[in-house]
């Protein structure tokens, strides 16, 4: 077999999000906080909340379905499942091979990223890297969280904020002629503390005291974050772009991180690019962490908000700190 790089595409992607509504009336109930607060400083107006016995394996597993079935692929052609999960069911194992059992592709490679809401575009990143290298013929990426696993109910600060869901895209090779053209990924540890789970690891391991004192709920400075979200998703933008060989006015849609309204004006403000050509769900959903971006992308497409031959970009930024972009010609 030649030893030369394939071009890769998106052939079919998926999506599901759990029935329950959370609206902003609701969580009006639980803290101290108002439907004006949460729309006016985020833009969400409900989230997806999942089953008590829903996991992020049957979130994951029915984006993964509809995924395969988008593409017209049967789950026996795939060679490689990659699932991107801060909440994964248990520490280990990996919620990928869960995943793979509940499809029903017995003994293929499977694993997670751990890259928060990064995690689908590192996953497309890395599962081009796999077809194009010529060691899978297809591969499965999903995003799948079930963020109200580890969120605090009683913080209004991070409540407001989260939702569960999973999307999935089906990678295979493709004619040069479209596909996945290029990605940017980044990272900055330093700033790891900004946006976490304390407790549970080997840092601070369950006990009583960690679990007394809240250190499994998810923790974050909001507002540092927000200053790092901008710059490094503008970052990972015009890095992605140059890779391409493309200007930010060739792409139709851009299909950003859900976490927040003014972020994404932001980001809009800083390229020059009017809104219209952002794809935003969050007022529906919230913030999904690496199901956002790729429950986005899965919804866009099915509405028709790109063709066949248009450029598109996904760009999101998270915990680690992590961001990245991808550039695709779909
Ligand atoms: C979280 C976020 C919406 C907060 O918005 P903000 O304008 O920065 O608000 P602040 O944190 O300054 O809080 C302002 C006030 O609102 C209060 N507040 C926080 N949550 C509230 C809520 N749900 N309802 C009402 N008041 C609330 C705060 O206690 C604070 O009160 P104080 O001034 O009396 O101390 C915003 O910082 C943000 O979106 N950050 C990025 C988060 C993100 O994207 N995370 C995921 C990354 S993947």
């Amino acid at each position: 077999m030649p030893n030369t790089l394939r071009s890769v595409s998106i052939v079919g992607t998926g999506s599901y999000l759990p029935k329950k509504v959370l609206t902003n009336a609701d969580l009006v109930r639980m803290v101290d906080t108002t439907d004006e607060w949460i729309t006016s400083r985020t833009g969400i107006r409900e989230r997806r909340i999942a089953a008590t016995d829903e996991c992020t394996s049957d979130l994951g597993a029915e984006a993964v379905r509809r995924a395969l079935e988008n593409a017209d692929v049967p789950s026996s052609k795939v060679d490689l499942i990659l699932c991107a999960t801060i909440t994964p069911d248990m520490h280990f194992p990996c919620t990928a091979a869960l995943i793979q059992h509940k499809i029903g592709a017995p003994h293929i490679a499977c694993f997670d990223i751990e890259a928060a809401c990064s995690g689908f575009i590192y996953g497309i990143e890395i599962g081009r890297q796999f077809i194009m290298s010529r060691t899978c013929n297809t591969v499965v990426v999903v995003a799948a969280e079930k963020l109200s696993s580890i969120v605090d109910w009683k913080d209004r600060n991070t409540c407001v904020l989260f939702g569960d869901g999973a999307g999935a895209a089906v990678l295979q090779h493709s004619s040069a002629s479209h596909g996945i053209m290029a990605s940017s990924l980044g990272g900055d540890g330093a700033h790891g503390e900004l946006l976490c789970v304390p407790g549970g690891g080997a840092r601070l391991p369950a006990s009583v005291a960690t679990v007394n004192s809240g250190q499994h709920y998810l923790k974050m400075m909001g507002k540092e974050i927000y200053k790092h979200a901008m710059k490094s998703m503008q970052q990972a933008v015009t890095e992605a772009l140059q890779r391409a060989g493309m200007k930010i006015d060739d792409i139709t849609c851009i299909i950003p991180h859900q976490a927040n309204m003014r972020i994404i004006e932001g980001l809009a403000e800083r390229l020059e690019v009017p809104m219209e050509r952002f794809y935003v769900n969050l007022h529906r959903y919230g913030n999904m962490s690496a199901a956002s971006a790729a429950v986005a992308l899965d919804e866009s497409a099915r509405e028709g908000r790109f063709k066949r031959g248009d450029i598109i970009l996904t760009v999101a930024f998270g915990a680690g700190l992590t961001w990245g972009a991808n550039v695709v010609k779909w």
